[in-house]
């Protein structure tokens, strides 16, 4: 096997919005985003993030990039602490760690051509004169799988699958180490995902590119992954190589979201267990005290909303966020009340 390298690293990262009110408008509250994460993104590996809407997989991206500041925690890429670098400091690195949004063109004005768009970077960072530009513009088309003729065309004049080549044109543009693809194919149709994958794998081999791949879908992450993280309500509680999560999740809030995927078989779909979980997702503003999942947990215990479960290599490279992870399977709450109504005397 060979050794692994981090790219990046989050170690404690918390992000916290700070919500103001009162006539000072002072600050009342915050939005715990993210929370005491530590998660590092391996050179050359597809790190996936999962988790419901709202549990801080964008917000965590961002963090990760500098795009929003760190309440807490330190932040290293390639080792160095880059945490409490000035924008000015972090710029240079900008050109290392890039971003493939949902909507490329939501943030970009409409009236910008293909080629306006894709060499932004290239002309922000001084790489060439227009000449050269339109040049590397034309070859960057080609490499994502488009007419380099269509170099003057607008946005709308293109499918949401070509529109999404043309924004992963502008994120390889300069080359970076670190892709961070936030629900990159999550708007298209599933035959065009599958194309576009394609395309990010194939990015991947030529360029040697590291990807934190974010998205709800499961199905999706596990297919480009090496590895998969899962958030809910702001903190990392699960973390494998892909295989191993699906094959056998550890963390009860992942083992209710993969209860949700449907199967292919319709005889075992129809045998398929599934899990709901109880209630709405707490608010990030105040969210639960000790394990963050206790309010919605089939398996929780009182110990759960007391203790805060440690994030613990469970077993080799499988790291999960639960007093209870080692209570095999898929258990419902019937099934383990035995072991724990038994004082330690009967045993
Ligand atoms: N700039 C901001 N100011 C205040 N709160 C924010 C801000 N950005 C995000 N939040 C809040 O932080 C929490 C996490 O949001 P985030 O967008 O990171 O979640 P997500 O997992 O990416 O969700 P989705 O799947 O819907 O994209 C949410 O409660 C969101 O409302
Ligand atoms: S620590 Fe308790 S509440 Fe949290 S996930 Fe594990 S069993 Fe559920
Ligand atoms: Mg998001």
């Amino acid at each position: 096997m060979s050794a692994v390298t981090t790219l990046i690293e989050a170690r404690g990262v918390n992000v916290h919005f700070p919500i103001k009110g009162g006539f000072w408008g002072r600050q009342v509250g915050a939005v715990h985003a993210v929370n005491d994460v530590n998660l590092a993104v391996h050179e050359g590996e597809t790190l996936g993030l999962v988790g419901e809407s709202g549990s801080g997989k964008t917000t965590l991206g961002r963090a990760l990039l500098k795009l929003v500041p760190s309440t807490a925690g330190q932040i290293a890429f390639q080792g160095k602490d880059i945490t409490r670098m000035s924008q000015s400091q972090v710029r240079p690195l900008r050109q290392e760690m890039q971003m493939i949004f949902q909507d490329p063109f939501g943030s970009l004005d409409p009236r910008m051509t293909v080629f306006q768009i894709v060499s932004e970077p290239l002309e922000n960072f001084g790489r060439g004169n227009k000449r050269e530009q339109r040049a590397q513009v034309a070859e960057l088309l080609r490499i994502v799988g488009l007419n380099p003729g269509h170099i003057n065309r607008y946005p709308h004049e293109f499918s949401g699958g070509q529109r999404q080549r043309v924004g992963i044109a502008r994120a390889i543009a300069l080359r970076p180490k670190l892709v961070v693809a936030d629900e990159a194919v999550s708007a298209l149709d599933v035959s065009i995902q599958a194309q576009i994958l394609n395309l990010l794998e194939n990015l991947q081999q030529e360029f040697g590119l590291t990807y934190l791949f974010i998205a709800h879908n499961l199905s999706v992450v596990r297919h480009i992954s090496d590895r998969v993280a899962v958030m809910y309500l702001g903190n990392v509680v699960e973390l494998a190589d892909s295989e191993e999560l699906y094959g056998g999740p550890l963390h009860p809030y992942t083992q209710a979201l993969m209860s949700a995927i449907p199967l292919p078989d319709p005889i075992q779909e129809r045998r398929k267990e599934r899990i709901i979980l109880q209630g709405d997702i707490p608010s990030p503003v105040n969210p639960p005290q000790a394990c963050v999942f206790h309010t919605r947990c089939f398996k929780a215990r009182p110990i759960c909303s007391e203790v805060t479960p440690a994030f613990e290599e469970k077993r080799p490279g499988h790291w999960a966020a639960c007093h209870f992870a080692d209570v095999p399977g898929v258990t419902r709450p019937q099934e383990i009340k035995a072991p724990i109504q038994a004082s330690p005397g009967q045993a």
